[in-house]
């Protein structure tokens, strides 16, 4: 039977989580390759990507990890080179490496506004800067970018919330240009997941439920929702949509303060 992304080939960026836990980019990873797809798996920490490698593996999966810092652009071009090298072509990218940052702008500190900017953003650019030649030597491509609801439901993490403004402003630029190059780019907005990159810091049980109980349908959200939906975008199943935002937030975008679930019918 055949798979949905069989014969392409894909780059994850932050494809490793610490521990066996499941990020939003080891689980797309694992469903692209579980998909069919061979997978470079970029991180920085490449012990991260390497265990990432071995789940993939225990499924009879293809992929490879690689470590790079996408901040910078030579390890950028060498992790798309490695990849065509490896496999011949390059189809797909999931923009993944994104990082926190707080505060309200009287307080934020120049260099970790910089930062947040450089990993979140730069990093996207300089990756898809790579990646679309590459794309369109292979005759096309899908560029998924994560974002964050962050973008506009802000909450006190400006920088962030900037950053992942800008993600959505680059997915929408990089459509635009080139979706005559047969290359798709879309974004997704994760709401509170509950992956390693929120609670690897320690998260209390209250804080847990409080992130489960934001999203209207009251589920908690994990790294495969974002993956799943990753897997759809970069499949040909996609093939018509470019330029999309698609939150995964279990419905956190359709609150008010007015009240969860009050109906608005006593006069208010
Ligand atoms: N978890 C959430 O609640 C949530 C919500 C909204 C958006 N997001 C977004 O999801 C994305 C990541 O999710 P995740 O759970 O996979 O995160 P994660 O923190 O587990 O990161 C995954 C990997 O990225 C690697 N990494 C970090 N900086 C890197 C760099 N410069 N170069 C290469 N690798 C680097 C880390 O080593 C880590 O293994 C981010 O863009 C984040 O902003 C997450």
């Amino acid at each position: 039977m055949s798979k949905r992304l069989d014969g392409k080939v894909a780059i994850v960026t932050g494809a490793g989580a610490a521990g066996d836990g499941i990020g939003n980019g080891r689980a797309a990873a694992i469903l692209f390759a579980r998909e069919g797809a061979r997978v470079l798996l970029v991180d920085r920490k490449l012990a991260l990507a390497a265990a990432t490698q071995a789940m993939i593996a225990a499924e009879g999966g293809e992929s490879a990890a690689f470590e790079a810092d996408v901040t910078k652009s030579e390890d950028c071009a060498a992790m798309v080179a490695d990849a065509v090298g490896r496999w011949g072509k390059l189809d797909i990218l999931q923009n993944n490496v994104g990082i926190g940052s707080s505060g309200r702008v009287p307080d934020i500190e120049e260099a970790a506004w910089e930062r947040v900017m450089r990993v979140n953003v730069t990093s996207m650019m300089l990756a898809a800067k790579y990646a679309i030649p590459a794309m369109i030597a292979s005759g096309g491509g899908a560029i998924v970018n994560i974002s964050s609801i962050a973008a506009v439901r802000p909450r006190g993490l400006t920088p962030y919330a900037t950053s992942k403004g800008a993600v959505e402003a680059l997915t929408r630029g990089l459509a635009a240009d080139h979706a005559r190059d047969g290359i798709r780019v879309n974004c997704i907005e994760p709401g509170p997941m509950f992956t390693p990159m929120v609670y690897a810091g320690g998260m209390s049980d209250d804080m847990r439920a409080r992130r489960r109980g934001a999203a209207l349908l009251d589920v908690e959200g994990t790294g495969w929702d974002i993956g799943y939906a990753s897997l759809f975008l970069a499949s040909d199943e996609a093939r018509y949509i470019t330029g999309v935002v698609l939150a995964v937030d279990g419905g956190v975008l359709l609150t008010t303060r007015i009240g969860d679930g009050d109906r608005l019918g006593r006069g208010g």
